[in-house]
């Protein structure tokens, strides 16, 4: 037996011009009926209708819109520190990198990843984490990331924490495969899953609510920006606390060179009395699709690819440079009070508004519809609009070669050949600078169970001087 919808639900959908959904209600099982009731339950249609006249340019109360950055006003970073033209002595380095040290050994530290977005450019129909992408041993992303963590772990005798952030779309692919892989070795207790918010899409012509499938609301990721919420609501801010973690690294799923939980970059963090810092490295060109770390009136900020004009890209400054130079590679440390704080205080991050192609189920015609041209809007939020909120926010700048390798397309720039040939590259330096030499076209890969860095490989003392054919450095190989 199905019922009618409830008083309560129809005046909702009425208030917000939203009782389309409301047609077809009685079609639906009890069953559904019911989740249909939650789904509608927990949008916040206010806010939703509010971000619509907002892009619609109708009256709007939102004072938070991204939209509202004029990233004509913006400059290039005040501040930065260059690790890029580090030499191995200098003293203000050694000084920060042990400082990040004896965080990571006392258990101050612990790692975030956000792997909740769906990977459509890369065209891998899985969790983009199971991606392969060792040159010689094909490890995936998340294998690469968790020795890391092993590695750290085991070096410094210590615990770090790792928070992996999922969604709705590949929550149970990537605990599945962690299962399957026996965590990579890592104790399956120092690993937590949680999966992030969703936000309904709108038609973009008339900001009504689209259908999935009949009762059915058509439902996205809230974008990375959902992960202060989605800790809060998993339990998780006890469990951080719980581990005595202060400082949270957190990076993307599409780096496989990306330092985790880099001392350098902690130690910085640590000294400079930071809430939030973020790296950067130099964009190839102004088209490149990164968003940039500026200065905004005096707040750093990370404005958005997508929210910049070409020419706002191009722009020079005096001296004739790219002004908009400072690449976002999504590389932050957060304070854990930093992160309380603006959870406590309610605050909340702008929401970012992307016109889409959204499939959604016409009630009308009884039909599923495939768009060919965006016909929505989706809504995220970004982790890195938190900058601005950072009583003082730090801007270091990394070695692009070393540590900025993401895969994000079949092909071309950041094709997964060319972040292979990266890796080989990569690694090619760390045993040349121990005098190692490597045969030309030989490629050779490290386990981050073998080492973490040059200065891994130089500690080693037995490595043959000549490397003739494809080698995989692994644990094994000590
Ligand atoms: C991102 C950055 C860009 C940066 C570039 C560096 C954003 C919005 N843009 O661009 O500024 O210069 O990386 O490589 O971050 N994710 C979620 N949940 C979501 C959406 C995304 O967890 O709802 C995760 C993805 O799994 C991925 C990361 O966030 O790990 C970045 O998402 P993506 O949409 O691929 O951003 P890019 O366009 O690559």
């Amino acid at each position: 037996m199905t019922s009618e919808i409830p008083a309560e639900i129809l005046s909702k959908l009425t208030e917000h011009a939203q009782e389309h959904l409301a047609n077809g209600w009685e079609l639906l099982s009890q069953s559904d009926q019911k989740q249909f009731e939650e789904q509608i339950q927990s949008v916040a249609f206010s806010q939703i209708n509010d971000l619509f006249s907002q892009k619609t340019g109708l009256n709007s109360t939102n004072e938070q819109d991204s939209d509202r950055i004029n990233s004509e006003e913006a400059t290039a970073p005040a501040e930065i520190i260059r690790f890029n033209d580090q030499e191995p002595d200098n003293q203000q380095h050694l000084n920060a990198k042990q400082l990040g040290q004896q965080a990571i050994k006392s258990g101050q530290v612990g790692a975030v990843l956000v792997a909740g977005g769906q990977g459509t450019r890369l065209g891998f129909p899985y969790a983009k984490g199971m991606f392969e992408i060792g040159p010689i041993s094909g490890k995936s992303l998340f294998q690469i990331f968790v020795e890391q963590l092993l590695a750290l772990s085991l070096k410094y005798d210590c615990s770090i924490p790792y928070f992996i952030m999922t969604s709705d779309a590949n929550h149970e692919e990537t605990v599945g495969f962690f299962e399957k892989n026996d965590y990579f070795g890592y104790r399956s207790d120092r690993i937590f899953f949680f999966k992030q918010g969703v936000m309904p899409a709108v038609d973009a012509k008339t900001g009504k609510l689209l259908l999935a499938d009949p009762g059915k609301l058509a439902l996205s990721p809230d974008g990375h920006g959902g992960l202060l919420n989605a800790i809060e609501d998993a339990g998780l801010l006890q469990v951080i606390n719980d581990f005595g973690v202060e400082y949270l690294f957190y990076h993307q799923v599409d780096n496989p060179t990306a330092i985790l939980c880099d001392p350098l970059l902690l130690g910085y963090h640590i000294q400079h009395q930071s809430e939030m810092t973020t790296k950067v490295v130099a964009k190839r060109s102004p088209d490149e699709k990164m968003g940039v770390v500026c200065d905004y009136h005096g707040e750093t900020r990370i404005i958005e690819y997508s929210d910049m004009s070409e020419d706002v890209a191009r722009k020079k400054d005096h001296s004739g440079e790219i002004m908009h130079w400072a690449g976002n590679m999504a590389i932050h440390v957060l304070n854990v009070k930093f992160i309380t704080k603006l959870l406590t205080d309610h605050f909340g991050l702008p929401v970012h508004i992307a016109h889409k192609k959204v499939p959604y189920w016409d009630h009308s015609t009884q039909v599923h519809v495939e768009p060919e041209e965006p016909n929505a809007y989706k809504f995220e939020k970004f982790i890195f609009d938190a900058l601005p909120f950072a009583s003082k926010a730090l801007v270091v700048e990394a070695d692009r070669v070393a540590e900025f390798n993401p895969v994000k397309n079949a092909s071309g720039n950041d094709s997964p050949e060319k972040v292979k040939q990266a890796i080989s590259q990569l690694h090619q330096k760390w045993l040349e600078s121990s005098g190692i030499e490597v045969a030309k076209n030989v490629i050779v890969e490290i386990s981050p169970l073998f080492a973490l860095s040059s200065e891994d490989v130089e500690a080693k003392k037995d490595l043959d001087r000549e490397i003739k054919i494809d080698t995989y450095f692994e644990e094994s190989s000590r």
